[in-house]
């Protein structure tokens, strides 16, 4: 098959997305720019659609989609019993990085939810991605649109070269600005749990609600006898094929430590930069998380091509948007952590 590239950038904005929802409305798969990472689309409303971007994906079929919306009328076409939690959230968070869980509407296929009777909808910031959806009329289920496993695509590019000829169309657009996937939140009976961390925070979201839970599949390795609240959670993600650490530290002991590595590559803060003598990738500076979530799938894509025996990743703290990057390290070392 050939995949349809769709440049709105350099091309006709509004010839590519009015081809884009063509594509989408005759039941076709196109990948589209959000502000996080790049989605796999399809009409949330066709089995035969979402079983198209499952089998390109090579994703495993328990693991269910988020749906994309451009309004809040699509929202309750798509859940129903919609506490009020939910729509101070929205009011507050959307359009923009927040995926909430909420229970399902008859009218979304089931393949979606992976059978469960709840749907994960979020209504995304990224100007493309709404005009999509509103020129379908369609709500899009989507994916991150990359090989189920390797990291998320934040770039045309990744998608490109993850999916090219397995997929209608991608829609070529301007890079993602947060570079992780949404939080995910599901709320029920005024219970609020985070599924998966990412830029909107814990620390924003109680601000709203009061205390939240984080669940333990965020930092822990499930077991694979567990039933995980987040099926994503359970599978093995973003990892490069090199072996890979995830190593928590201060800068000092980071540097001693991958100093005496041989063959290894390190993905380090700008402030330690200068002080490692083995081969690295910069991600960005300690404290500045925003930007740590931002290149941090692009240097999981790069570090293959070193071709060291290892990979140590530093480690930034936990706390804003650092769970988010935390979380996603943790999977790409596959729950490998060394403490200095
Ligand atoms: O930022 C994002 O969320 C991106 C862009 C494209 O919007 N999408 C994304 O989708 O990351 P995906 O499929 O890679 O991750 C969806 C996550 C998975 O961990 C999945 O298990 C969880 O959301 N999920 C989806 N539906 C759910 C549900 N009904 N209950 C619990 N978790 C759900
Ligand atoms: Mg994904």
């Amino acid at each position: 098959m050939e995949t349809i590239k769709l440049d709105i950038v350099s091309g006709d904005y509004q010839n590519g997305i009015k081809e884009a929802a063509h594509i989408l409305k005759k039941g076709g798969i196109v990948a589209i720019p959000t502000e996080t990472v790049y989605g796999l689309a399809a009409s949330a409303y066709s089995d035969d659609a979402i079983s198209r971007v499952f089998k390109a994906k090579g994703r495993p079929q328990d693991n269910p989609l988020i749906v994309h919306i451009c309004d809040m009328k699509m929202l309750e076409k798509v859940a129903t019993d919609i506490p009020d939690e939910a729509y101070a959230l929205a009011e507050k968070f959307w359009p923009g990085p927040l995926t909430m869980v909420l229970k399902k509407s008859d009218s979304v296929a089931q393949s979606v939810s992976a059978g469960l009777k709840t749907v994960a909808v979020r209504m995304p910031e990224e100007k493309a991605a709404r005009d999509i959806i509103e020129k379908s009329g369609l709500p899009l289920a989507a994916p991150s649109a990359n090989v189920s496993g390797s990291p998320s695509p934040t770039t045309a590019e990744h998608v490109i070269s993850d999916l090219d000829g397995k997929i209608d169309a991608v829609v070529i657009g301007n890079g993602c600005k947060i570079g992780v996937e949404s939080t995910v939140l599901s709320i029920f009976d005024g219970k609020a749990s985070i599924l998966r961390p990412g830029a909107v925070t814990a620390e924003e979201i109680e601000q709203l609600l009061g205390k939240v839970d984080v669940d333990k599949a965020v930092l822990e390795e499930p077991k694979s006898s567990e039933k995980v609240s987040s099926p994503g959670m359970k599978y093995k993600h973003y990892a490069p094929k090199t072996e890979t650490f995830l190593v928590e530290g201060s800068i000092q002991a980071f540097v001693n430590f991958v100093n005496k590595k041989d063959n290894a590559l390190a993905i380090c803060f700008e402030e330690e930069s200068h002080l490692i003598s083995s081969e690295k990738i910069v991600y960005g500076e300690m404290s500045d998380k925003k930007t740590l979530a931002h290149n941090l799938f692009s240097a999981l894509r790069e570090a293959d091509n070193f071709k060291k025996e290892s990979i140590y990743i530093h480690a930034p703290d936990k706390a804003g948007v650092g769970l988010a990057v935390y979380n996603r390290l943790i999977r790409a070392a596959a729950f490998r952590v060394i403490k200095l």
